[in-house]
């Protein structure tokens, strides 16, 4: 199970691991995205679906995770990657992007452990 797996840092690793013989949940929001990717590890001979999982809602990750045990039984390996960056002077950071980091970042990761 990868969180933030539908590009950047998150998809390298899941197609690594697929390379490596990991079956992969690939999770996030962009439905495109999950289905791209999904598809790239399917090519590889590895079992794949993607699933929708905002990491800052509870009810989403568990509704996600729930969908993952469906399909694979158990999880044996967690990536917990999905991410979210906010680059702004701090006198002028503003409290919504502080709380979206914070959201995804921190409470996302401890949600999805
Ligand atoms: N790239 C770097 O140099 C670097 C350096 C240090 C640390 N990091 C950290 O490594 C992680 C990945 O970085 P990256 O560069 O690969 O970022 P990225 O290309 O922006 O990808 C971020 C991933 O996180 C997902 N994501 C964001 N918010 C989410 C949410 N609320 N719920 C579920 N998925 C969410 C996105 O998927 P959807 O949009 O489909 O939801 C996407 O797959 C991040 O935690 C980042 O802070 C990166």
């Amino acid at each position: 199970m990868i969180t933030g797996s539908t590009r950047g840092l998150g998809e390298v690793a899941a197609i690594a691991l697929a390379k490596a013989g990991a079956n992969v949940a690939v999770c996030g929001r962009s439905r495109t995205d999950l289905q791209r990717v999904s598809a790239t590890i399917k090519d590889l001979d590895r079992d794949s679906d993607g699933f929708f999982l905002d990491v800052a809602s509870k009810e989403s990750v568990h509704q996600g995770v729930k969908q993952i045990l469906k399909h694979f039984d158990k999880i044996d390996i967690l990536v917990n990657n999905a991410g979210v960056n906010h680059r702004e002077p701090v006198m002028d950071y503003p409290e919504a992007a502080w709380d979206l980091v914070i959201n995804t970042n921190l409470k996302g990761y401890f949600l999805v452990a």
